[in-house]
């Protein structure tokens, strides 16, 4: 008999109810008994002791369906080792309950935090296996996370609605695309859409150069320019600044958001019509992909695998088209960046677009 306990933590995304009912499926598959205990709004779930029986009946028909059963919340690793406000030890927390449910391990699904505290717990002596998500690929240790391609469809339609609106206008068109700090959803989303210009945070832009790329296209007769900017885009101003000088800067920051910033420069500069598209949590929402259903259903075969086999203390991730087995400790803390240098860099630049550089 094997115990589980399951989890999903920090920003959903698509897949998620895949890759749990991928390991529900394979330890069930393998004929041995287990008992599954969901715990709900992530970490949360495990520290309060808020738990669900979960039975076979609770994964079937899920494949499809975007958003996770279990719930989701963020509870941010910085915050894990301060008591709570009525002074529990979140992490003690944890692992009573752990203990208590006599669990043989914790599958845990989640990005970059998430990744930080599920190590925590296995330093504290819990067993552990991970499964990576997010929409913004930033997970160290894996080429790919679920959630990502189907971000990238759900971004490449909206650049693709703009596009057909763009063309009966004159005008500068913007669409902001998550990530957070990472550029990967925003380059390859702009790259499929044919943006003409793409902003990433790993390539600071200059504005000037931004609108040089406006006014080429606008000489060469073309009548609208598509911007694919990444949320977390950076000007090269800004990026020269220090960490302290940037968030007292960013302290009176009049935009809702950099793409308003860069929307209002360009229309000083050149006098065109600019309007901002937003898409938002929209990237998150919907069906997995038909791609993502493969691979979080894969992913979550290998981790009942290893659940399987006893094998703890890995992240089931995806490297050279293989999926493998990365130890937690080298995945957690690191972020997953665009290389500027990077072939797709270089082709998406012999493609004529510009990164404003
Ligand atoms: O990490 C996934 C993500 O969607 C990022 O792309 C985005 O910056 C962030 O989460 C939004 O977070 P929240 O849902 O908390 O607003």
């Amino acid at each position: 008999m094997k115990r589980i306990g399951m989890l999903t933590s920090g920003g959903d995304c698509q897949a998620l109810n895949a890759a749990m009912r991928g390991v529900v499926k394979c330890l069930a598959c393998s004929g041995e008994p287990v008992e599954i205990y969901g715990f709900l709004e992530g970490y949360k779930g495990l520290i309060y002791g808020n738990f669900r029986m979960l039975t076979g009946a609770d994964f079937s028909g899920i494949l499809t369906k975007g958003g996770t059963i279990l719930g989701s919340s963020r509870t941010p690793f910085k915050l894990m080792r301060e008591p709570d406000e009525n002074g529990l030890d979140k992490v003690e927390a944890m692992k009573q309950n752990y203990y208590k449910l006599r669990l043989d391990c914790l599958v845990i699904l989640g990005g970059n935090g998430t990744h930080k505290t599920a190590n925590m717990l296995r330093e504290e002596g819990l067993n552990v296996v991970t499964l990576p998500k997010t929409i913004d690929n930033d997970l160290w240790g894996t080429d790919m996370t679920f959630g990502f391609q189907s971000a990238v469809n759900i971004a490449t339609d909206c650049i693709d609605c703009i596009h057909t609106t763009a063309a009966s206008h004159g005008r500068v068109f913007i669409v902001e695309v998550m990530g957070h700090k990472v550029g990967y959803l925003t380059l390859n989303a702009g790259m499929a859409g044919g943006a003409d210009i793409i902003l990433i945070p790993e390539i600071p832009y200059d504005i000037n150069k931004v609108v040089d790329a406006i006014n080429k296209r606008s000489e060469r007769g073309s009548k609208f320019t598509i911007l694919a900017v990444a949320e977390g885009a950076i000007s090269k101003e800004n990026a020269a600044l220090s960490k302290k000088e940037l968030k007292k800067k960013m302290a009176d920051y009049k935009y809702p958001s950099v793409s308003y910033e860069i929307a209002e420069k360009i229309q000083k500069k050149t006098g065109l019509d600019v309007r901002v598209t937003v898409p938002g949590h929209t990237q998150r929402g919907g069906s997995p992909c038909p791609y993502d259903r493969v691979f979080a259903s894969r992913l979550g075969a290998e981790a009942g695998r290893l659940i399987l086999k006893g094998e703890y203390g890995f992240m089931v991730g995806y490297r050279n088209r293989e999926i493998v087995k990365v130890p937690l400790e080298d995945v957690a803390g690191k972020l997953k960046m665009v290389a500027p240098d990077s072939d797709i860099i270089r082709e998406a630049k012999m493609l004529g677009i510009s990164f404003g550089d």
